[in-house]
């Protein structure tokens, strides 16, 4: 194994898209970022300067950190940010994962441009347990805004209403080539007759849920957030902002064009978005005048086929790649997660909307929780997360009329090497919606999913131990629930938030703290010199 040294230089860049130019933040000027490699073992050194006049922080998304929490990224959960004219040196290594993943800012909502793949290979001489592709792609999927994304927000903060949606879809950085502006292209994807190609799928979309499929070819599903499964033969995928899905495609004997699209799922009543992004899949030796051949885009409610697509997923549990699911459980948690309301004097309607965790709306601290557990300090945070609903109501049915949620920083505590299980139940407060559940420091495997109340009698009778998708973020289904396990075999401080960016502004969000008892210091490394301050 090697170390691979990254520079990312984060700074302005104007960009074109729907016919009108904005300055972005970017990494080192691209849009999406630079993809890292790695292989599995590699340590990675990145080096992020802050030449923007926000603060920045970058997490690189499902990678473990073993006991490096301090480059796990998340402003003001593991580091506090790099400041406007700093830098800060990202170091880790990859211990046994390979596949896709990314890294993206975690602050604010700088991640909308500050995104881009980290794609680890298998160890060298170690191949892929499919048959081994052509040729290799990545696709990153995201949304472009018209309007300054950091105003919005703010406004939508100050208001205490949901905030707008992006203006559209993107794939690779562009929303697609029917535009009006014709010197703005979409992303063409050049492939060869009768190849395999490893498409290497990216949700970095801040709000959406994504559909994406390619029109006359079906995908071989191989892998989800960087780990295998069993080969899934499908038109479409659904990716969650947060997940990656690697899918293999194989191309037919002839040419022509074929048009690739993203296009929104939500089955929530409050979102509007409606905005399909394409490409174009080019066989070599076709004009490029010639026309594309059209694919319908499933309906932005087709619960049916989101709902079939994630239940057939299956981790690979190979000898090679065995799925390690916890059978006993030490921790039995059962977290409501969904929207809320808090009194808010300037706000237009006297209240905020906000979200929470068992009715707890997460307040951010003003230092690092690592560094307020690794070195002891008091007052940031408490360990008195509820482990159940404080009160007990139908979660899906007739909801309390008093929406409001208590706030505080409030930690859940981890014995370390403890096994654990989160059944994540949405709730219909205010609106029922889905939520990607992105868990940092750990994969989980989701052991179980069901629509309604979950019933803990019967429900877990049914929870696959076997063989379930093992993942770093699980959407929980509007209106239903997902069971997860993990090990907490991963000493520090990992956040649990949804990866809909508004509602982990509006408070959707928690933090683990696992410690292995014989205090801090000898379960996390010490933290590097140059982390930032706050
Ligand atoms: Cu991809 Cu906490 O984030």
């Amino acid at each position: 194994c090697i170390v691979r040294h990254y520079k990312f230089n984060v700074v302005l860049k104007n960009a074109t898209r729907l016919c009108s130019s904005k300055p972005i933040v970017t990494v080192n000027g691209r849009f999406p970022g630079p993809t890292i490699y790695a292989r599995e073992d590699d340590t990675v050194l990145v080096k992020v300067v802050n030449h923007v006049k926000y603060n920045v922080s970058i997490h690189w998304h499902g990678i473990r950190q073993l006991r490096t929490g301090w480059a796990d990224g998340p402003a003001y959960i593991t580091q506090c940010p790099i400041q406007p004219g700093q830098q800060y040196m990202y170091n880790f290594t990859i211990t046994g994962q390979r596949g896709t993943l990314w890294w993206h800012a975690h602050i604010l909502w700088l991640r909308v441009t500050v995104h881009g793949a980290l794609v680890i290979l298998p160890k060298r001489g170690v191949p892929y347990p499919f048959p081994t592709p052509d040729k290799e792609e990545v696709v990153v999927l995201g949304e472009w805004w018209k309007s300054d994304v950091e105003a919005v927000i703010n406004e939508a903060l100050k208001s205490g209403l949901a905030p707008n949606v992006s203006d559209a879809h993107t794939i690779n950085g562009y929303p697609g080539p029917v535009s009006t502006c014709s010197s703005e292209g979409g992303y063409t994807l050049a492939v060869n007759p009768g190849k395999t190609y490893l498409l290497r799928i990216i949700n970095a979309a801040l709000n959406e849920e994504l559909f994406f499929k390619i029109a006359g070819h079906q995908f071989t599903v191989v892998e989800v957030d960087a780990v295998y499964t069993k080969p899934l033969k499908t038109n479409t995928i659904l990716i969650a902002p947060g997940q990656t899905t690697n899918v293999l495609v194989t191309t037919g004997r002839g040419s022509g064009k074929y048009m690739v699209v993203a296009s929104p799922f939500m089955d929530a009543p409050l979102l509007v978005d409606n905005v399909t992004a394409t490409a174009t899949l080019h066989y070599a030796g076709t004009f490029r005048k010639a026309p594309t051949i059209l694919t319908s885009t499933p309906p932005k409610n087709a619960t049916s086929l989101a709902t079939n697509y994630v239940k057939s997923l299956r981790s690979l549990n190979s000898n090679t790649y065995p799925a390690k699911v916890p059978l006993k459980i030490d921790h039995s948690l059962f977290f409501t997660v969904g929207l809320g309301t808090n009194p808010c004097a300037t706000c237009v309607n006297g209240t905020r909307v906000v979200a929470d965790i068992n009715n707890v709306t997460f307040v951010m601290p003003k230092v690092s929780l690592l560094q307020a557990h690794f070195f002891n300090i008091s007052g940031v945070f408490t360990d008195d997360f509820p482990a159940n609903p404080l009160i007990p109501y139908n979660y899906t049915g007739t909801q309390p009329t008093n929406f409001r949620t208590r706030r505080g920083t409030k930690l859940y505590r981890l014995a370390y090497n403890s096994t654990v299980q989160v059944v994540l139940q949405d709730t219909g407060m205010i609106a029922a919606e889905n939520h990607p559940l992105h868990l940092h420091g750990f994969n989980f495997f989701e052991v179980g999913r069901g629509l309604g109340n979950f019933n803990p009698k019967k429900d877990p009778k049914n929870f696959n131990l076997i063989d379930p998708v093992e993942r770093n973020t699980a959407g929980v289904p509007s209106g239903g629930w997902t069971a997860i396990r993990f090990r907490a075999d991963n000493p520090g401080v990992w956040f649990m938030h949804c990866h809909l960016e508004v509602h982990t502004t509006w408070g959707l969000k928690m933090a683990f703290v696992v410690d292995n008892g014989k205090g801090p210091n000898e379960s996390i490394l010490p933290p590097p010199s140059d982390l930032p301050k706050c």
